[in-house]
């Protein structure tokens, strides 16, 4: 019994030792740091649970079952300042807000931050460009970036089919229709086109019983998996033991993409160099799967290098638009605004240029981007002891020295509704702001440096696009959500929960 007793109390001997010198090292390195470098400490949460911080995840998630988690970040940040820290579950979490922040995150500070582990994707999602660090992400990404640069100019063409096919769904006499789905629909079509060669065509099949809506009901079961074994941290092995729902779905989608896949290897195969791409008009089509497949013959990897494009392109474009139309049918003036400019434009070809060219589209595209971005918040872990510019210190505007393991969250959302950088009226949906001039790293929908988003270009020329020919179409729009605030709803990204329920009307 006795040695039980001792063999305890020494373990709590050690426990304590090791918790003392960690907090030790910490302190030690935050003074270095705080001497060579003028490092201030940020404002901390005045948590109640000061162990594992449960105070705030539970009230984080009642605001997301309210639709208002956003607003909640925000309350903190007019309470705490644009960059404060808090206890996530014993990991320290830096929430920041300001642009010089986010930008030494993304550029000079590069190095010193990776991506928080995505091991809870790797069974689902493999190994990509999303997923990767260092010379592998490099690789991933060299790999799809010049298919990008090409493709915003040549796919504006392919486009025509399935926006066609959207528009003739839409009553033109004044009758409700929420399009959060149909948007879901065009862009799945869209954007399996461009990575597969081989669009779903979901619009073409009516009802939610097809085959194209049951593979988005799979990688939607497939996600869930990731973020319920997300929430369950460590414990996640022990709680999913039995769970098999999670490996049926992945797996269903994998066989969905490995069809593809032999496809494209096959095709490639049987094809001379470069004869690949189909041909529309006089311009090429790049359909990223065959040339993905040019370089890569492994099909599992090639499998994971797709699925980690499909991952981020698969709705983003179609939450964007719905967006965009959330924010227009309650200001149909600007929708007026949108009709002259299209209809001025009479018969001249869509053409990349000529889409590129409509500023008040861009400035209502970058407006919605500014109030309602599909991705909020972007998370960095730090790899080694670090810097971060801005936050700390009574006045917050002193260094932050930011331990190996801390996690930095770059919160775009509260960047992009900072009262300082937008004035008064930051909450309201105003294109005409963006005829001011704007500073960078005030505006990073796409976030920034090495990482930002490849396809930044085709979604502005795709959303363009798409806004152009619905103001040819329908001369007014009326709101017909009963509901005029935004509530959130989120996933992966954020869309509106109450949908966009809008009446087109011809004349
Ligand atoms: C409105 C639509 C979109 C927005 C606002 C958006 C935004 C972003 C952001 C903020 C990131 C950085 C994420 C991070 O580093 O953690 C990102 C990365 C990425 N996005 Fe997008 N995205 C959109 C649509 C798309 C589409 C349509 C595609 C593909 C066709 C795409 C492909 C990617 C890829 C591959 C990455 C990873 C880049 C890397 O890590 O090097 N995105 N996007």
């Amino acid at each position: 019994m006795l040695v039980v007793i001792r063999t305890f109390a020494l373990g709590i001997l050690i426990f304590v030792t090791l918790f003392i010198l960690q907090k030790w090292q910490a302190y030690s390195a935050f003074r270095n740091a705080a001497t060579k470098l003028g490092c201030g400490r940020p404002p901390k949460y005045p948590h109640k649970d000061t162990i594992w911080g449960s105070d705030l995840v539970k009230e984080r998630a009642l605001a997301a079952r309210s639709g208002r988690q956003m607003q909640l970040y925000m309350r903190h940040f007019g309470i705490l300042g644009k960059t404060w820290e808090e206890n996530f579950h014993r990991t320290k979490v830096i929430n920041t807000m300001e642009g010089i922040n986010i930008q030494h995150v993304t550029t000079t500070g590069f190095q010193h931050y990776a991506k928080i582990s995505q091991k809870d994707f790797t069974p689902f999602l493999g190994k990509g460009i999303f997923s990767q660090e260092g010379a592998a992400w490099r690789h991933s990404r060299d790999l799809i970036k010049p298919i990008f640069t090409r493709s915003e100019i040549s796919d504006v063409n392919s486009l025509d089919i399935h926006v066609t096919r959207f528009l003739s769904m839409i009553p033109s006499d004044g009758t409700m229709i929420d399009l959060q789905v149909p948007l879901h629909r065009l862009f799945l079509d869209i954007s399996t086109e461009f990575l597969f060669g081989q669009s779903t065509c979901s619009l073409l099949q009516p009802g939610d019983s097809n085959e194209s809506m049951e593979f988005v009901k799979t990688f939607n079961d497939a996600l869930m998996g990731v973020g319920k074994r997300r929430l369950a941290g460590r414990l996640s092995p022990l709680i999913y033991y039995f769970d098999k729902d999670w490996r049926r779905a992945y797996e269903k989608v994998h066989a969905w993409v490995d069809a593809h896949v032999r496809r494209a290897l096959a095709e490639n195969l049987s094809e001379s160099p470069g004869s690949s791409d189909t041909e529309t008009g006089s311009q090429k089509r790049y359909i990223l799967l065959h040339e993905m497949a040019k370089q890569i013959t492994d099909p599992f990897e090639l499998r994971f290098q797709i699925l980690n494009v499909l991952l981020p392109a698969r709705d983003s474009v179609s939450i964007l638009m719905g967006n965009a139309l959330f924010h227009l049918v309650r200001n149909p003036h600007i929708w007026s605004q949108l009709r002259t400019e299209s209809i001025s434009l009479g018969d001249t070809e869509l053409t990349y240029e000529v889409l590129k060219s409509l500023q008040l589209f861009r400035y209502v595209i970058n407006e919605t981007l500014r109030l309602q971005g599909p991705s909020g918040k972007v998370q960095r872990v730090a790899t080694c002891n670090t810097v971060l510019p801005s936050g700390g210190g009574l006045e917050g505007k002193a260094p932050i020295f930011v331990e190996k393991g801390t996690i930095i969250a770059l919160n775009i959302w509260g960047l992009h509704h900072d009262e300082d950088i937008w004035g008064t009226d930051v909450m309201e949906f105003r294109p005409e702001r963006w005829q001011e001039r704007r500073l960078p790293w005030q505006f990073v929908p796409f976030l920034g440096g090495a990482r930002i988003c490849p396809a930044q270009q085709q979604i502005l020329t795709h959303a363009t696009y798409l806004l152009v020919r619905m103001t040819k179409m329908f001369a007014r729009i009326e709101n017909r959500d009963s509901c005029e605030e935004y509530i959130e709803l989120t996933k992966m990204t954020t869309e509106s929960r109450n949908g966009i329920k809008v009446a087109f009307f011809a004349q």
